[in-house]
C-alpha cells in the first residue's frame, strides 16, 4: 500500500532523515561530482543576476546550486543537486489519466435517485470547495513558487504539478457537468458560504503575500514569510485540507455510491500526496540552506487558524449527519493528518494524542489492483516502468 508519509520510499530511515538532509545528501553530491569530473571550485558567478548563462564561465557545479537565491544557470538541468526532485517528476508521470477515462453513468443515477438531501449537500459542497482550491493551488505553484526556485530539477516537478492542478480542476468540472449541477451556482458558492469562504480566504491571504514582483528572498522577513506560505500550502492546504477533503466522498464510495467521482478523487489524491510530500521536502531544504528559524507562535497560529476553519467547514457540510461519516470524524481526521504532516516537517505535533478516526481511509483511497479497472477506461493509466504503491 502507498506510504502516505513517504510516497516514493525516499526516506526509509526517518530517524536519520534530518542528519542526511543537514549534509545535503553528501553521497549523492560526491558521486555526481566524481562522475562528471568537475573542475576545481571557483567563486566566479555562473550566471548573471537574471540567471542567464555567462559565456566563458566554468560549468555549473552541483554544490553551487540552491533551492532559492542560487546563482547557477537555471537553464541547465544536470548535475542534479536534488536528485529526489527528479524522482518525484518521474513518478508523477506514472499517474496519468484524464477525467474522461472514468465512467460516471452510475453517479448520475446515484445522485438523482439514491443520495439523500443531506448527502447531496455534502457532495455539492465538497466539489465547490475543491474546485476553487485547486485553482488556488495551481496559481500558488505556477505563479508564486516556481519563479523563486533556482534549481531547474525543482521547477520541472513543479511544472508537472501545475499541469496536474489544472487536470484536477477539469476533473471537478467534469463531475459538475456530468451530474448536471448548476455550474455558476457551484463555482460561486465560496463567495456565498462563509464556511467555504473562510478556508479560501486563508489560502488567498498566504498566496497574495508571496505573489508580489518586489519580493527579495535575501530579506529575512520576506524569506520567513515565503517559507511559512509554502509550508502552509504543502503541509496544510494540500497535505491536510485536500487529503481530508476527499474523505466524505470516499465514505459514499464505501457504501457503493458515487463510485465514479470517488475513483476520480483517488487519482487526484495520488497527485496530492506527492505534492504535499515534495513541498514539505523543499521547505525543509530551504530551512537548512538558509538557516531559517521559524517562530513557534507563527506555526501554532497557523495550526489553530486552520483547525478552526476546518471545524466550521465540517459542521457546515455535515450539519445534518450522513450514514457512516460525521463532522466529528472529519475534524478528528484533520487533526490526525496534521500531526502526520508536522512530523514530516520535523515540527511538534499540533494535536498530540489524536487517534486515526477514519481507519479505512488509506485503504479506500488507494486504487486497488484487483479491480477490473480497464473495463471502464479507454487508456491505461500507467505508462513507462512499474508503478509500485506497496
Ligand atoms: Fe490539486
Ligand atoms: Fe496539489
Amino acid at each position: 500500500m502507498l506510504n502516505w508519509d513517504d510516497p516514493l520510499g525516499l526516506n526509509t530511515k526517518p530517524a536519520t532523515q534530518v542528519e542526511e538532509e543537514k549534509t545535503v545528501h553528501p553521497q549523492t553530491v560526491e558521486q555526481t561530482l566524481d562522475a562528471l569530473n568537475q573542475p576545481e571550485p571557483t567563486t566566479a558567478p555562473l550566471a548573471d543576476s537574471a540567471g542567464a548563462p555567462v559565456l566563458g564561465q566554468p560549468p555549473v557545479r552541483v554544490e553551487d546550486k540552491r533551492v532559492i537565491n542560487g546563482l547557477t544557470d537555471v537553464n541547465q538541468l544536470a548535475p542534479f543537486r536534488y536528485p529526489w526532485a527528479w524522482e518525484f517528476f518521474l513518478n508523477a508521470n506514472k499517474n496519468h489519466w484524464t477525467p474522461l477515462d472514468i465512467n460516471m453513468a452510475q453517479d448520475v443515477q446515484d445522485y438523482q435517485h439514491k443520495l439523500t438531501t443531506e448527502e447531496r449537500h455534502v457532495y455539492e459542497n465538497v466539489l465547490s470547495y475543491l474546485t476553487t482550491s485547486d485553482i488556488l493551488a495551481m496559481r500558488n505553484i505556477g505563479l508564486a513558487v516556481m519563479e523563486k526556485m533556482t534549481a531547474p530539477e525543482l521547477q520541472i516537478y513543479q511544472a508537472r504539478q501545475v499541469f496536474e492542478e489544472a487536470m484536477h480542476t477539469w476533473t471537478y468540472q467534469h463531475c459538475i457537468e456530468t451530474i448536471g449541477l448548476d455550474q455558476s451556482e457551484i463555482y460561486n458558492r465560496y463567495r456565498v458560504v462563509p464556511e467555504i469562504n473562510q478556508k479560501i480566504q486563508i489560502a488567498n491571504r498566504r498566496l497574495n503575500s508571496v505573489l508580489r514582483p518586489d519580493i527579495d528572498l535575501n530579506d529575512r522577513d520576506e524569506l520567513n514569510n515565503f517559507v511559512l506560505s509554502y509550508l502552509f500550502f504543502a503541509g496544510v492546504f494540500e497535505g491536510c485540507w485536500f487529503y481530508n477533503g476527499f474523505s466524505p466522498i470516499f465514505s459514499l464510495q464505501r457504501r457503493g455510491l458515487m463510485k465514479g467521482t470517488a475513483e476520480q478523487f483517488q487519482y487526484i489524491m495520488r497527485d496530492e500526496v506527492l505534492h504535499a510530500s515534495f513541498g514539505i521536502r523543499v521547505v525543509k531544504q530551504i530551512i537548512l540552506e538558509n538557516d531559517v528559524t521559524l517562530d513557534p507562535k507563527d506555526i501554532r497560529d497557523m495550526w489553530d487558524e486552520c483547525e478552526a476553519a476546518e471545524v466550521d467547514y465540517a459542521n457546515y457540510i455535515l450539519r445534518d449527519p450522513i450514514l457512516g461519516y460525521s463532522a466529528e470524524d472529519h475534524i478528528n481526521q484533520f487533526r490526525f493528518v496534521a500531526n502526520r504532516r508536522a512530523r514530516q516537517l520535523n515540527l511538534d505535533e499540533p494535536f498530540p494524542g489524536v487517534e486515526c478516526t477514519l481507519t479505512w481511509l488509506d485503504e479506500q483511497a488507494n486504487i486497488r489492483k484487483e479491480k477490473n479497472f480497464f473495463e471502464t477506461r479507454v487508456t491505461e493509466y500507467q505508462t513507462g516502468g512499474g508503478l509500485s504503491w506497496d
